[in-house]
């Protein structure tokens, strides 16, 4: 198994650039499953859940050809709409096939997910969308089997703004009798950029980017091909390290869809350079204790809370950080302070000490941001850190120690 092994403290400088988004190229990818064509999508990070993607769509019928950050999919040949417990337990994002299978084949079986390392992260929302669009589903052998020879469209209303869920509606809608409405549904960028590549593909979305999303059902989509947007997520992280160890330069970033956590380092003592492409961060001097409540966008973003905290933990004071979106989100809490840092937990807030310095030691990720926050907490510390079951990190995070390790980091990846 590999382990990423980091000696700390060396100053950062230099230019960065960032990759695909994970979570744009995951609902894009099945919505390519919806059409009897060829898409391409480029600027596909190849990432480990990427690959886990690519899996199950070939076992759905998919043709998938994937190099150089471009994949192609042929939907010409799809016929089995089944995903297997096998891949969905290792990533549940899987559940994306879901809405986009039953609109093309009035039939589709998911396994259902189990709960994840932070929490039981229900698929509630999902089903009652699903419902409401006319499908009967079933829960057979642990899979949701979903039917429906005419969805129709409806008023669907879901009581939190769930990313997933609205992905999934938007997809099963598009291809549906009429019209649907969503309300109170997500507005992250990765939402905006599934919606406007169902648009380019013949759909009918409205309220893009709003709160209330509506969807003129049509007969049918066409292949088109899409550039995955920027990963703000591994933008962030990349930030978070600038912040402490030196100036860096984010390019081919979008400073746009990261304007809370931009506000919120300022907050934190860090100067910012934005252009078009491109955001260059100066460091804190004295990082300044800052209290942060994470939300939906475009709100402070839950998967960078983990990362935010290990800068917090050298701050010269004590902060607070409440995550209201995954309330039990803090598996790298006791990982974190292993590298001497001083964190509590008290329900859904971390209450975290600052200190001078964190000291290398062995950790263990435990989901990909927590990873990302164990990396970051090895480059600030003193001395050595070996990060270990780091496929964690390889399912979100591309090439994250040559992209450190480019900046002036001490980093590298050792096989055991
Ligand atoms: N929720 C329900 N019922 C549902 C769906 C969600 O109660 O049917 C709750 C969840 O338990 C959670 C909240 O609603 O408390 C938000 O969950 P959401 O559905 O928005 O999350 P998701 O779609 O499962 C995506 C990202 C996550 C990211 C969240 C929140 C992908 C593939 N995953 O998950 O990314 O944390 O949105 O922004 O897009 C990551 O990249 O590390 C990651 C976990």
């Amino acid at each position: 198994m590999d382990k990423i092994i980091i000696e700390g403290q060396k100053a950062l400088s230099g230019n960065v650039r960032i990759s695909g988004a994970k979570n744009a190229v995951l609902p894009l990818m099945a919505a390519t499953l919806m059409v009897n064509g060829k898409s391409r999508i480029t600027r596909v990070p190849d990432l480990r859940d990427v690959r886990t993607m690519i899996r199950l769509m070939e076992i759905i019928g998919a043709d998938c050809k994937y190099s150089n950050g471009t994949l192609v999919v042929d939907g010409s040949k799809v016929d089995n709409p089944v995903a297997p417990y096998e891949l969905v337990k290792t990533m549940r994002a899987s559940f994306y096939v879901l809405g986009p299978l039953l609109a093309r084949f009035g039939e589709v079986k998911v396994s259902l997910p189990g709960g994840c390392a932070w929490g039981p992260r229900p698929v509630d929302f999902h089903l009652m969308a699903l419902k409401k669009l006319g499908a009967k589903i079933e829960l057979e052998k642990g899979y949701i089997v979903a039917r429906s020879n005419n969805l129709t469209g409806s008023k669907i209303k879901f009581k939190y703004p769930s990313v997933g869920a609205t992905g999934n509606t938007l997809m099963a809608a598009s291809m549906a009798s009429g019209t649907t409405i969503i309300k109170n549904s997500s507005c992250e960028p990765e939402i905006v950029q599934l919606c406007e590549y169902l648009n380019s593909m013949g759909a009918s979305i409205s309220g893009i980017g709003t709160k209330d999303i509506i969807i003129d059902g049509v007969k049918g989509l066409t292949a088109r091909n899409v550039e995955v947007i920027p990963d703000r997520i591994e933008a962030g992280t990349f930030l978070m390290a600038g912040a402490v160890l030196g100036e860096i330069t984010l390019t081919d970033a979008n400073h746009f869809h990261l304007n809370e956590v931009i506000e919120a380092l300022r907050g934190v003592g860090c100067q910012f350079k934005l252009s078009e492409n491109s955001i260059k961060i100066s460091p804190s001097k004295n990082i300044i204790p800052k209290n942060v409540i994470t939300d939906v966008y475009p709100g402070f973003p839950t998967d960078l809370q983990a990362q935010w905290m290990v800068m917090m933990a050298l701050s010269n004071g004590t902060s607070e950080l409440t995550d209201t979106v995954y309330h039990d989100r803090f598996n790298h809490v006791p990982e974190l302070n292993r590298l001497g840092a001083d964190i509590k937990i008290e329900k859904n807030m971390a209450i975290i000490k600052g200190v001078s310095n964190l000291i290398g030691a062995p950790v263990m990720s435990t989901d990909i941001r927590a990873s990302a926050s164990l990396i970051l907490g090895g480059l600030f510390a003193e001395g050595l850190t070996e990060v270990n079951r780091v496929y964690h990190i390889d399912r979100g995070y591309e090439n994250i120690e040559e992209k450190f390790s480019k900046l002036g980091a001490n980093i590298q990846r050792v096989s055991s």
